[in-house]
């Protein structure tokens, strides 16, 4: 078979340079590094202020897309007599937590940052511990989601405080408002699943004179 040429130019047309010939395989240098912001933006937040804040919200995306992913895991691979119910509560979280992804990423960049994208960077990066590839019972799946929650919900109160001593009221909304509140509503729907409540039989009291 003929070795393509990737420098081989479009054939053009009787319009000079205009082909209706895609160019594919480009490439070129990055535009802009990982870990910097944009020098001037109309935001009336200083650049320290916007380097920080995007290094920490980083760091909120990692967590939150591992979550997101723990979510989708735990939606396939759950097993047991609340398959169904956990099968669609674990895939409703999931959606919950793409759109804080889509959130926190967006707000990296309009800082003028460059958000964490790829899986590979987010393992590097995340603080939750790596699941195993196999299939887990479900408590032990609930209880990984808690821990990646109260994680997110830790780093949430950090960043809550850190964004308003730096003057960062969007980056304090965003936390709160999004962010913190999505996940304490998350854990306490996960939370309720590890209470040991009788599922047929009411637990009698014990009989204070009995024998
Ligand atoms: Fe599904």
């Amino acid at each position: 078979m003929a070795k393509k040429d990737r420098n081989a130019k479009a054939p053009t047309t009787e319009r000079g340079n205009l082909s209706a010939q895609p160019r594919l395989h480009q490439s070129a240098p990055e535009i802009q590094a990982y870990g910097t912001v944009s020098h001037m933006l109309p935001l009336d937040l200083e650049e320290p202020v916007r380097l920080e804040m995007t290094e920490q919200l980083n760091l909120l995306l990692a967590d939150t897309m591992t979550l997101r992913d723990l979510y989708k895991k735990s939606h396939w691979q759950v097993a047991g007599p609340t398959f169904y119910q956990l099968h669609l509560l674990f895939d409703k979280h999931y959606g919950e937590q793409s759109e804080i992804v889509d959130t926190i990423a967006e707000r990296i960049q309009l800082l003028g940052g460059v958000s964490i994208a790829m899986a590979a960077d987010v393992a590097e990066t995340t603080r939750i511990a790596r699941p195993p590839r196999g299939r887990e019972e479900v408590p032990v799946q609930i209880s990984r989601l808690l821990d990646a929650h109260q994680i997110i919900i830790g780093h949430c109160r950090e960043l809550a405080e850190l964004s308003t001593k730096l003057g960062d009221a969007g980056t304090n909304d965003l936390v709160v408002s999004d962010v913190l509140r999505a996940n304490e509503l998350q854990q306490w729907f996960l939370s309720e699943h590890l209470v040991d409540a009788p599922l047929v039989h009411a637990e009698q009291p014990q009989l204070r004179n009995a024998g």
